[in-house]
Parts: structure tokens; sequence; C-alpha cells
């Protein structure tokens, strides 16, 4: 019996896929289909498959031309998989040809003609993008739209501010300095104002029936948050919190794992978040531009605690550094939240510094981010027992912005919220925002 094996992504199966699939089972008598998981992609770089891994597996397996079907996990494992299935003809389309010679040493390897004029990308493509507009003048506007470059199916077209922005990012987007007429040539906005005026354009920009994705906090108070998820849901739109180390697959499977009892049970999180670059200490500065050390940090900060041992904390107390109190501008905050399984703690500034690392404490374990840890590819589960401690590396482009655009653009398209931050961690956040401007529980250092 001779077996074929062939690889692929197969995103929104087209006829282009059917073909070579036809062609390759007609090589053989025995055809192994992979097909690369959700996770292989992403360090491939395809980012925004419209399909799930089951959804791609389910579309091969009901054209009745394969016999196995596989899943691609790792680089290199398509040699173990020829030795281990027994595999005779290796074969792909001939976009790929001369790349997969090196496994002629396993078996016989055939590039099929490529079928022109098809292509997932194309198919992806020709939905109608969505048309994003920028809000505001915050730094990470123009890493929002280099990064939305790389994830096709979104486009940004326009930004709202008081003055234009200079960026070379931006010049060519088209510029007002009036949000109504930015909303009404978008589906979507990304708000990156100053905190204060989110929940003003948040709210605008829903009432107007457009999809927001907000740097948190979305707002100032609990109600006004309320509210705003209100509005979203009786006029069906996505509002987001974007808060990217969300979407970093590290972070996402380290909560996991704090979560599955790895570590046994958590007993204490500690998270530290400073950066003096975009620092307020410094002489001179105008403070009324700057997000202060709560709303600059403290979201990301907050969010494993909220999503580890959830929203219901018994108490909470903040220890503020103000650099000037008129202007609510905290050089640095530590807040500590007691909770009835657990402890937690938040430390952040801009006018401090210290180890920007991750720590979940555990009955049986620790993890272990390293400094910074809210951009991370990497963690550690630490053990008494140093040989039992893990390493764990995942992918991470963009800062995790890629991502981030990738799950706004698929929420709306699917008009369901992923909830990557779920509503209540995402008014959770607002809460202690709300708080911390009532200098509720606060001692104040001097
Ligand atoms: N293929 C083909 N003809 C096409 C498209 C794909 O023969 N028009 C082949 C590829 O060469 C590969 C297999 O189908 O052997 C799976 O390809 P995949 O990468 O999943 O599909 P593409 O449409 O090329 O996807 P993308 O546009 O995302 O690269």
């Amino acid at each position: 019996m001779v077996k074929v094996i062939t690889y692929g992504t197969y995103d929104m199966l087209h006829y282009g896929h059917i073909r070579l699939l036809e062609r390759a089972k007609a090589l053989g008598d025995y055809l192994i289909v992979g097909i690369t998981s959700d996770d292989y992609d992403k360090t491939r770089g395809k980012i925004n498959l419209q399909q799930s891994l089951m959804e791609r597996v389910e579309a091969v397996k009901a054209t009745g031309l394969a016999d196995e079907i596989i899943i691609e996990e790792y680089e290199g494992q398509k040699i173990d998989d020829i030795r281990r299935l027994d595999v005779d003809i290796f074969t792909v389309g001939s976009d790929w040809e001369g790349y997969f010679d090196y496994l002629n040493e396993y078996c016989k390897v055939v590039y099929l003609p490529r079928t022109q004029g098809v292509s997932s990308s194309d198919v992806r493509a020709e939905k109608r993008k969505l048309r994003i507009g920028l809000v505001g003048t915050a730094i990470f506007r123009t890493k929002f739209v280099n990064e939305a470059k790389y994830v096709n199916g979104v486009e940004v077209v326009g930004i709202y501010a008081t003055t234009p922005g200079i960026e070379p990012e931006l010049i060519n987007l088209y510029y007002t300095d009036n949000y109504d007429d930015l909303l009404s040539k978008v589906d979507a906005v990304y708000i990156i104002s100053k905190p204060e005026n989110h929940y003003k354009h948040c709210k605008a920009a829903l009432i107007a029936g457009k999809h927001v994705l907000c740097e948190s906090p979305m707002a100032y108070t609990r109600e006004q948050s309320k509210e705003l998820f209100q509005i979203a849901e009786e006029k069906n739109l996505i509002l987001m919190d974007a808060i990217k180390t969300a979407y970093s697959t590290a972070y996402e499977r380290l909560i996991l794992m704090a979560k599955s009892g790895k570590i046994g049970r958590v007993v204490s999180i500690d998270a530290v978040c400073t950066s003096l670059r975009d620092g307020i200490s410094i002489e001179g500065t105008d403070l009324s531009k700057k997000w202060n050390s709560m709303c600059g940090w403290a979201p990301a900060a907050m969010l494993p605690i909220f999503q580890v041992f959830g929203t219901d904390y018994r108490n909470k107390v903040f220890y503020t550094l103000f650099q000037n109190k008129e202007e609510n501008v905290d050089a640095f905050t530590k807040i500590d939240f007691v909770y009835p399984q657990g402890v937690a703690t938040v430390k952040v500034a801009k006018g401090a510094k210290a180890e920007g690392e991750l720590i979940i404490t555990g009955t049986k374990g620790y993890i272990y981010v390293p400094a910074p840890w809210w951009k991370t590819d990497y963690f550690e589960i630490r053990y008494e027992n140093q040989e039992d401690n893990k390493r764990f590396f995942y992918q991470l482009d963009g800062e995790g912005i890629r991502y981030e655009i990738v799950a706004f653009a698929k929420a709306v398209e699917c008009n369901r919220n992923l909830s990557y931050v779920s509503k209540s961690t995402s008014e959770a956040i607002v809460g202690i925002i709300e708080d911390f401007n009532k200098r509720l529980n606060m001692t104040e250092l001097t």
C-alpha cells in the first residue's frame, strides 16, 4: 500500500484545496492529511484564520478524500510523522517548490501544480473590511496602526483628535477634529483618548452604532461602565477592553495553569508594572497630558488577579505617592487585595522603578513570569524540587496588539464577545479606578 501525506491550513476550504487533495490521493492508496493547529499557525505568522482547528478538520473530513487526519503542531514534525506513519510520498502544492526537498531523505517528495486564482487569503480578503477609526492621541496609536497591517479584514481609516498626528504612521489617515464626522466613516473605533474621556467617547460611538475597542479603564465609575455595557447589549455591539496582555498566548496559558491546580491552590498573586520612560516625575512635564500610574498600568496589573481570584474581593487598600494630587497624578501606587481564599498585590508606577514581574504563589509551587511580564512570551513553573521546574515559551508578535485586533475583528464578525477580558473584569477594573479617584481606603505616602 502506498501511503501519501500532505499538510496545510485549509482555512475556508476552497476548490484549490480539493483539487490538491484529489491529486494527492491519486498518488497512492492511502491519504493522510496534516492540518496545522491554531498555535502552530500563530508561530508561522498566520494569525487571522477564519476557522478554528475543529472547523478546518471537519471541512477536510467532509471532502471524503482523507483516510486519516492528523494535527501538525510543531516545526520538524513532518519528519517524525513520515517515519512513524511509514509514509511513501510527501506532497504539497507548487507554491512550496524546493522548500521540502530535505524530506527526500525519508520519502519521495512531489510538488503538485497549485490551482491558479484562488487562495484562503483571497477568500478572507473578499470579505468587507472592518473600518476602524482611532480616537485620541496616546502613544500606542501608532503601534496599533502598524499592527493592524498584519491583520487582514481590518483597515484603519481615520483619526479623531484635537490636533493632527505628526507620526509617519498616521500621515495617510483621514484626520478630523469632529468626532461625529469620524463616526460616520467607520464601523468601529479604537479609543485611546485620555482616560477621563473614555466614557464620553465610548458612549457616543455606541449610540452611533459603532463597535468599540477601548483602552482600559473604559469609564471612571461603575455606573458608567454598566451603562456602556447596557447600550452595547441593546444595540448588539461589541464593547471590548484593550488590554493587550490578555491576548498573549503565554499569559493565557499561565492563567489556565494557575486555575487548573498545577501549582496547587493559589494563595497569593503579586503583579508589578512600572516604567519611567513615559515618566511623570520629569521636571516641566505637562501633567495634564499624561496618564497617571493607576490608569496607565493598573488595568493590566489587576488582570491576573481578577482572572484567577475573581472580582469578589473582600477588601482592598491603596498606598499612594502623589506627584500632583490636584491633577490626580500618582507617581506610585500599591494596592493590597484580600479575598476569602488568598491575597494579592498590585504595584504600579510611572514615577518609580521596580522589577516588573508576576508571581502567582500556590501551595505546591509558583508561576514566575520575568519582566516585563505584561508582554510575555515566557514563564516558568517552579517547585521546591528544582528538577520538577518547567519552562514555557509561546510566540508573541507585536506585544499582543496584533492578536487583540484579530480578537476584536472576530468578535465583531461573529457578534459575540470572545471575552479574553470579561465584562465583570472590565467593570471591576473601572470600580478600582473609581475608588482610587475617591481616595477610598487610601493611605497617602508623604
Ligand atoms: N493549494 C493549491 N492551490 C491553491 C491553494 C492551495 O494547490 N489555489 C494547496 C497548497 O499548495 C497546500 C494545500 O493546498 O498544499 C493547503 O494550502 P493552504 O496553505 O492551507 O491554503 P492557501 O489557500 O494557500 O492558504 P493561504 O492563502 O492562507 O496561504
